[in-house]
């Protein structure tokens, strides 16, 4: 059972970057205390210089979402979606205004702090889906539970049967560059939820699917994301998905409407 648990120990000694460098978040569990937000941003603005030209991407996002509550982030590209997540997700500074994660103003987390948060709270599906190409699909999962300490067995066991309810149970030992570019998704998707993070940040989750495989996949991560009480906040261009979840926001002109 933890042969595979061991062989990715050994390689974690081999190439300790590998975890840093794949930017995955894990948790503790999900739990989110008290009755408050999950997120709550307030004036959220962010902007790029390049040379003279100054591009104001936020101009002052305020969102508030409730634990376990699924909200749909719409808007064209180059509106700042993924900015949003981005910044959100803590992955870099440069903003400016307020965000809350689970109560915690992430202005007054020092390094340490901002990792904790990702790692006990967050879980990411970023769009472009950054699996750890030297690990096969299960140990990309089972890798986020390892870092939080979680038995081995235990890690082992939940990666199968998330791979397994998103239709990969056949391709469990294949490594991203062996996996057609859905399947890969499906391996984020998985990977995100594999510490039941109190807040997902997935960005375009099914963007890289043909139609019917992104309902099949979407369907099966909003029914996890339900199931383990999760809330998330999901960029995509497709509204007939967006229709699918509690709640829609749309960005326009760096703002919600
Ligand atoms: N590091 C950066 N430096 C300069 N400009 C940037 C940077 N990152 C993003 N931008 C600009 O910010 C705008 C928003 O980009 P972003 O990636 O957030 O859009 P998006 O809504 O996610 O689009 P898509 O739907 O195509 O993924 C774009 O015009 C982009 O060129
Ligand atoms: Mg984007």
């Amino acid at each position: 059972m933890s042969d595979v648990a061991e062989g990715i120990g050994r390689r974690i000694g081999a190439a300790p970057g590998a975890i840093g460098a794949g930017g995955f978040a894990v948790t503790n569990g999900g739990g989110v205390e008290a009755s408050g937000p999950v997120l709550e941003t307030r004036g959220l603005a962010r902007s790029f210089t390049q040379g003279s030209e100054t591009i104001h991407v936020l101009r002052g996002v305020n969102l508030s979402i409730a634990p376990g509550e699924i909200v749909a982030l719409l808007g064209p590209s180059g509106s700042g979606k993924s900015t949003m997540l981005q910044a959100i997700g803590l992955l870099e500074g440069g903003f400016e205004g307020s965000i809350r994660i689970a109560g915690e103003e992430a202005a007054r987390l020092d390094a340490k702090g901002r990792t904790a948060v990702r790692r006990d709270r967050l879980g990411f599906v970023y769009q472009f889906h950054h699996l750890l190409a030297d690990f096969n699909a299960i140990e990309n999962v089972i890798l986020p539970q390892l870092v939080h300490g979680d038995d081995r067995a235990a890690a082992e066991a939940r990666a199968t049967n998330l791979l397994t309810v998103l239709g990969l149970g056949h391709r469990l030992t294949h490594r991203p560059s062996q996996l057609s570019g859905g399947e890969q998704q499906r391996v984020a998707v998985a990977r995100a939820l594999a510490n039941r993070p109190a807040l997902i940040l997935a960005d375009e989750p099914t963007g890289n699917l043909d139609e019917h495989t992104a309902d099949v996949v979407l369907a099966e991560f909003l029914r996890l994301v339900r199931e383990e009480g999760s809330a998330a906040l999901v960029a995509t261009h497709n509204e007939r998905l967006a229709a699918r979840m509690d709640r829609v926001v749309r960005l326009h002109e760096g703002q919600l409407q």
